[in-house]
């Protein structure tokens, strides 16, 4: 995100903090509204899982069913294609940069925040708020402290002295990202594409024996739209795929690294 996003995902939060702590939240149903066309499952309350103008689907906004705890969905953000201006949905203008397909608040299971999320309040409410892209852990939104494989974290001091740090990307895309991935994959230098290491429900990231050629496939060094890749690399293969079942496939194992776990290659014998 750049800091035209960042600024106004804040200004947005304090906006809606403010409709929060004044209580006025239904103001936002003032105006026509319509069923959202994938809701968000497991709010406390549906008042506010429907689509209103220029905001899109609100989802679980005032919290969720015991077990499950509201956070914020990165998906609602529209990152690509012409951001300013509105759409149609069912007579409802939608501001471009809201996908109305993704509700702006979600239930998710558990009562810790998952990946990429810290715990925040939505007045009284404990909320899940974004890292940020490509964040794993973070204090804040500006404060990342470990990005996910693939990505950099790059930290800039302020002109007031604080420091702030995000995770960077080279800006190039995967050639060939792995379906049923939770986030953007990006093509690194030397190393090519690494992957996904957050997979959808029912996926598990695994190891892609392809990532690396044979010793028959291997070539010199060679440039991918702009970035120099090894020779020992396919920059088409990435280094994670998302392979389906709730256990690793036979002939990987397992491996975890504080909340990730990925399926690694068994040892080859013979
Ligand atoms: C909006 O979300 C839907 C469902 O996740 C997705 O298929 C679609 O590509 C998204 N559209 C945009 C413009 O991001
Ligand atoms: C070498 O690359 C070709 C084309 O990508 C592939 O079909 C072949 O299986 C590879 N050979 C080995 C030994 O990996
Ligand atoms: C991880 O490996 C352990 C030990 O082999 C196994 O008991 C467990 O079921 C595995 N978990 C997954 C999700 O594959």
């Amino acid at each position: 995100m750049d800091t035209f996003h960042v600024l106004r995902a804040v200004l947005f939060g304090l906006f809606h903090l403010c409709l929060y702590e004044s209580n006025v939240w239904s103001f936002l149903l003032d105006g026509p509204t319509a069923p959202c066309p994938r809701p968000a499952t497991h709010c406390m309350l549906e008042t506010f899982n429907v689509v209103v103008q220029d905001l899109g689907c609100l989802g679980c906004q005032t919290g969720c069913q015991p077990g499950y705890i509201m956070t914020a969905n990165a998906r609602y953000y529209v990152t690509t294609g012409s951001l300013v201006g509105h759409y149609d949905y069912k007579g409802i203008l939608i501001d471009n940069s809201k996908n109305v397909s993704e509700p702006q608040w979600l239930c998710e299971p558990g009562t810790t925040c998952p990946w990429g999320h810290f715990l925040d309040k939505m007045g009284s409410i404990e909320s899940c708020s974004y890292c940020g892209q490509g964040c794993q852990t973070c204090q804040s939104f500006s404060k990342c402290d470990g990005c996910i494989l693939g990505f950099r974290l790059t930290k800039t001091t302020l002109a007031n002295g604080n420091e702030e740090s995000h995770c960077a990307t080279s800006g190039i895309p995967c050639p060939n990202p792995p379906d049923h991935c939770q986030h953007d994959v990006y093509a690194n230098a030397v190393v090519g594409c690494q992957g996904c290491i957050f997979c959808e429900d029912g996926y598990l990231p695994t190891v892609n024996r392809y990532y690396r050629r044979s010793p028959q496939n291997k070539t010199s060094d060679y440039v991918y739209k702009g970035l120099t890749i090894s020779g020992t690399i396919d920059i088409n293969e990435p280094r994670y795929v998302c392979v389906q079942g709730r256990t690793c496939p036979v002939g990987y194992h397992n491996v975890s690294r504080g909340n990730l776990m990925t399926c690694e290659a068994d040892l080859q014998v013979g």
